[in-house]
């Protein structure tokens, strides 16, 4: 069995690398990605030694490049974890999102036709479903839910899936798409919410919570969302979808408040700033479909993972060190200076 990992370098991609390697040692995996701002080979260090792992750099828009890779290759499955995956991003240069998310999906989806695969799997996130109210915590998105964005990158991602879904019923192609809420763990670009706040805390720098800090977030460790992809792709139904996430809501001010205590840091280094536009006011999945159908089951809780992550970054400073010493400077000025 030969996988393509599409945007292996980046957070949930380099993960799902390790977790492949490692609950299936006998399969090949490939990691595309074009190592963007997001993508760092750093995080794919460990699996490089391993020979069943292989990097190739490249753009999943790129059609000239793609159709030789899946010509030379010959893969049985791709997942595609690449995109443009920042919502503040999206709303000052969209552009890209449209490109990479929608035509780089379409790109690759050709591809498989083309050349022939036994699974695309798109992984997708919660945020097509747009939002739910704060005061009526009986409501979760099921995936009858309908599509209702409002970012540029979730119109971006609900695109895709709209084609993933059309390249099924018009071409027959082997589709399933999983979409999950917000994760968390290790190798988490520090843009986030969770490893900003860790990195800044750490500096005695402020932290910018957004609005009130009133906005509700489906916190599920990155692990579990791997342990759900390996399980849709092997025994997940064509043309279907899966929503994937743990019950683990909580108000921004309570993750950034658990992280400062974590780190013995005072509450006074929290700083309310003027308030994402478009802000989605809460996501929470209802994962009854995966849970009953496929038997997908989360190992961690909020509570306990937060802690790991937490001594994760404290004890791999090197790895977002790097990245918060380069451009990301220029990056943290642009969109919070006076904000
Ligand atoms: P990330 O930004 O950390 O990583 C994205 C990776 O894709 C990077 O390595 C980047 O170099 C690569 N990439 C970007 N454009 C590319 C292109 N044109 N060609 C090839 N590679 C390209 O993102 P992430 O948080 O790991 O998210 C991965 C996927 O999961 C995305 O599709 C995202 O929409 C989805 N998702 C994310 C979350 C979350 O909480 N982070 C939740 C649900 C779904
Ligand atoms: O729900 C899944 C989605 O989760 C994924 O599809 C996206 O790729 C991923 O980035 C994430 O989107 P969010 O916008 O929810 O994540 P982010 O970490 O950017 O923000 C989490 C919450 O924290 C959100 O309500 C905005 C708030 N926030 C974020 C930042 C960066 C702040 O209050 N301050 C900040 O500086």
């Amino acid at each position: 069995m030969k996988i393509c990992v599409t945007g292996g370098a980046g957070f949930i991609g380099g993960n799902f690398v390790y977790y492949m390697l490692d609950q299936h040692p006998d399969y090949d995996i490939v990691c595309l990605d074009a190592l963007t701002y997001a993508g760092n080979l750093e995080t794919l260090e460990g699996a490089m030694k391993n020979p069943k792992f292989k990097f190739v750099k490249g753009d999943i828009a790129d059609r000239d490049f793609i159709y030789e890779l899946f010509e030379r290759e010959k893969f049985d499955i791709i997942v595609n974890f690449a995109a443009e995956s920042h919502v503040d991003r999206s709303i000052e240069e969209p552009e890209v999102f449209l490109k990479t998310n929608i035509m780089g999906t379409q790109v690759l989806m050709d591809a498989c036709r083309k050349f022939g695969i036994t699974r695309f799997h798109q992984v997708s996130t919660d945020e097509v479903y747009g939002d739910l109210p704060l005061d009526r915590p009986d409501l979760f998105f099921t995936e009858e839910t309908p599509i209702h964005t409002s970012s540029p990158y979730s119109s971006s991602k609900a695109g895709a899936d709209l084609l993933v879904l059309a390249y099924y019923r018009t071409y027959g192609l082997p589709v399933t798409i999983s979409r999950c809420s917000n994760n968390y763990g290790p190798y988490h670009f520090p843009e986030k919410l969770i490893p900003l706040m860790i990195s800044r805390a750490l500096a005695n720098e402020s932290l910018p919570v957004y609005g009130k800090g009133e906005n509700v977030r489906d916190w599920l460790h990155v692990y579990d969302h791997c342990s759900a992809i390996d399980l849709v792709i092997h025994k997940g139904r064509v043309g279907e979808v899966y929503n994937i996430g743990g019950h683990n809501e909580r108000t921004n001010i309570e993750v950034v408040k658990t992280i400062l205590h974590a780190l013995d840091k005072p509450e006074s280094l929290i700083s309310y700033v003027t308030d994402r536009k478009g802000h989605d006011l809460r996501y929470a999945i209802d994962p009854t479909k995966i849970e009953t159908e496929l038997g997908w089951k989360p190992v961690y809780n909020f509570d306990t993972g937060i802690q790991q992550t937490i001594k994760w970054y404290l004890d791999n400073k090197s790895w977002w060190e790097n990245i918060i010493n380069g451009d990301y400077q220029n990056y943290y000025k642009k969109m919070y200076e006076g904000r």
